[in-house]
């Protein structure tokens, strides 16, 4: 399997984190769109709200940079359309056609109600950083699970899922520039928890109970709140299934 021309990839044995590589050569104006930093093993990663991301070996790491045309509103639904590359992605590799995989809003990744990948998105200068991590192989903290752990007879390698989901984002992409997160609405709430799941979503002040309901076109989430009775819109915030 090839990668085609949009992808620039510098492939490293090992590094702190890849997104801090990546927006290191941002900082120098040495990347472009395209430019993905890749790291076999990375000893310091972190995720959202600079919490400590763990990478076990044999697990994927990596960060690319993106220019999108679109506003910064609709930046934000580009990691909920990363992590349906991701899923696709992770079940084409695992020949999985159920809905053992599924995403857990705004872009976890989860197999039976752990968590297997993640993604952070973050901006610098106009541009995009998005950083995903895959436990394949293995899971370092107890709460996490690998693909292995799914299926122990998997011979899946960081580089051929690495590829696999760039063919997938080559193609979702273009589409996301043009029409905007609508479009794989659907597909998101397909492969999201179900409708009336039970939530706790914590934002920066208090957390709120609810039922998850819905994903809005430009992709915050909609919780009917349990002491309000009243749709709520969550535009950011970790949600945890109870
Ligand atoms: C999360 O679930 O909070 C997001 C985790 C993102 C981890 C990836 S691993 C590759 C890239 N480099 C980092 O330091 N973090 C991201």
């Amino acid at each position: 399997m090839s990668h085609s021309s949009f992808w620039s990839i510098q492939t490293h044995k090992s590094l702190v984190s890849t997104q801090d590589t990546l927006k290191a050569l941002i900082d120098k104006g040495e990347a472009e769109e395209g430019t993905l930093i890749h790291a076999i093993e990375q000893t310091g990663g972190y995720g959202r709200h600079g919490r400590k991301w763990e990478c076990g070996s044999g697990n994927l790491s990596f960060s690319f940079m993106l220019s999108p045309r679109a506003n910064r509103l609709q930046s934000t639904s580009l990691s909920l359309v990363t992590g349906i590359a991701l899923v696709r992605a992770i079940q084409d590799a695992l020949g999985i056609t159920n809905d053992d995989v599924i995403l857990k809003w705004p872009n976890d990744v989860m197999i039976k109600g752990k968590k297997c990948a993640g993604i952070l998105l973050e901006t610098m200068k106009q541009n995009v950083i998005i950083g995903t991590g895959v436990n394949i192989s293995s899971a370092p903290i107890e709460e996490a699970v690998s693909l292995s752990d799914y299926n122990k007879n998997i011979t899946l390698t960081p580089e051929e899922l690495l590829l696999r989901f760039l063919e997938v984002f080559e193609d979702i992409y273009p589409l996301w520039q043009e029409q905007g997160f609508v479009v794989f609405r659907p597909e998101f709430m397909k492969l999201s928890y179900k409708k009336g799941t039970p939530v706790h979503v914590k934002l920066p002040d208090n957390t709120v109970e609810g039922l998850f309901q819905d994903v809005d076109e430009q992709g915050n989430m909609l919780i009917l709140c349990k002491d309000t009775q009243k749709l709520q819109k969550i535009t950011a915030g970790d949600v945890f299934l109870v």
